[in-house]
């Protein structure tokens, strides 16, 4: 009988973002960040050994369709790693669903390469504890490290294969929502690995971005344990743009707004002033997430609905870290 297991992992945003890496091959990131693991849209991965000696290659299936080019390769290269953690020789194969479109933006790499984690540690017999977790899901794609964890989560950059993990955060009293408008569902046009390492080479701003984003981590920390909702916002805002602007000081640069994602922040600037507080943040896709309180998500996203005609417009609280089925 074949050796298979199944897990889910949700996606999870950034309030304080991760761009840029010191380390290509290891996946270390170049700073910190700080990110809330969301409650929707998750990832349902199983892993399934296979036990037929014809079998010389992993294959996998994305929400039903056969997994091929630098997504089975990313997957491929992934499951080397945990064969050789495993000491096997088996291959596998992946089947995983998406419940939130692929490539949009949306962290479904995250969860992707969380699911994929816990699955593969599962099926391949490696008996890891959650930061060992965390620390491999990093090696497939550095957010997905964070994913392994719920709530509010920090990845500590390290400076090794080991040291480099997520942490779940205490809470004391923050009901963080966020509302993801779905401006574009489409896959974007240059992926966040590609941008990161132009921002890296080429961006005159890069430097600043990595003195400033160790102290966005502290007051950002320090604005949790308050549950100062104000400061939490303003600064996920500050520190989305100041990531967008070293992708902008790139060359070529790199632009993932469009003129919606512009109307989208106009919008939250309006809310604000009308009296409901809530703050932007943006990653590498067009697509504008809000974060607030819970108590104000609903009404945030009928007015994006009203606003945008035909958009999806998510809402979604805290979230639980990756588990097995
Ligand atoms: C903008 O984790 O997708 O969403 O490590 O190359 O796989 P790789 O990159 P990835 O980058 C996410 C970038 C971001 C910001 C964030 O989630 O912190």
């Amino acid at each position: 009988m074949s050796v298979s297991a199944t897990a889910v992992a949700h996606p999870n945003i950034a309030l304080i973002k991760y761009w840029g890496k010191r380390d290509e091959a290891m996946q270390l990131p170049a700073t910190g960040s700080l990110s809330l693991t969301l409650g929707i849209a998750p990832t349902t991965t199983t892993v399934t050994l296979s036990d037929d000696p014809k079998v010389a290659a992993d294959l996998g299936t994305l929400n039903g369709e056969e997994m091929r080019g630098k997504d089975l390769a990313r997957v491929q290269k992934f499951l080397d790693l945990v064969r050789e953690r495993a000491g096997s020789q088996a291959y596998a194969q992946v089947d995983s669903v998406n419940e939130i479109p692929t490539g949009a933006g949306l962290a479904s790499s995250a969860s992707g390469f969380a699911a994929l984690t816990l699955a593969a540690a599962k099926a391949f017999g490696l008996d890891y504890s959650k930061a060992e977790l965390s620390a491999l899901a990093r090696r497939g794609s550095g957010s997905a490290s964070r994913s392994i964890f719920g709530g509010l989560v920090e990845w500590l950059p390290g400076h090794d294969d080991a040291s480099s993990h997520a942490v779940e955060l205490d809470n004391p009293g923050l009901e963080l929502s966020l509302v993801v408008a779905v401006l574009s569902p489409g896959r974007k046009k240059i992926d966040s690995r590609a941008a990161m390492r132009q921002t890296v080479a080429t961006s005159p701003f890069f430097s600043a971005w990595v003195e400033q984003v160790p102290r966005d981590i502290e007051e950002m920390k320090a604005a949790i344990a308050a549950a100062d909702f104000t400061a939490v916002g303003s600064l996920a805002e500050a520190n989305a743009m100041r990531m967008h602007a070293t992708m902008l000081g790139a060359l070529p640069p790199v632009r993932y707004w469009n003129s919606d994602s512009v109307a989208a922040l106009d919008l939250v600037a309006s809310l604000r002033e009308e009296g409901t507080e809530c703050y932007a943040t943006m990653d590498a896709g067009p697509n504008v997430k809000v974060i607030c309180r819970s108590g104000d998500a609903e009404a945030i996203a009928c007015r994006f609905r009203s606003e945008f005609d035909g958009i999806d417009v998510l809402v979604s609280g805290s979230g639980p870290g990756a588990y097995l089925m």
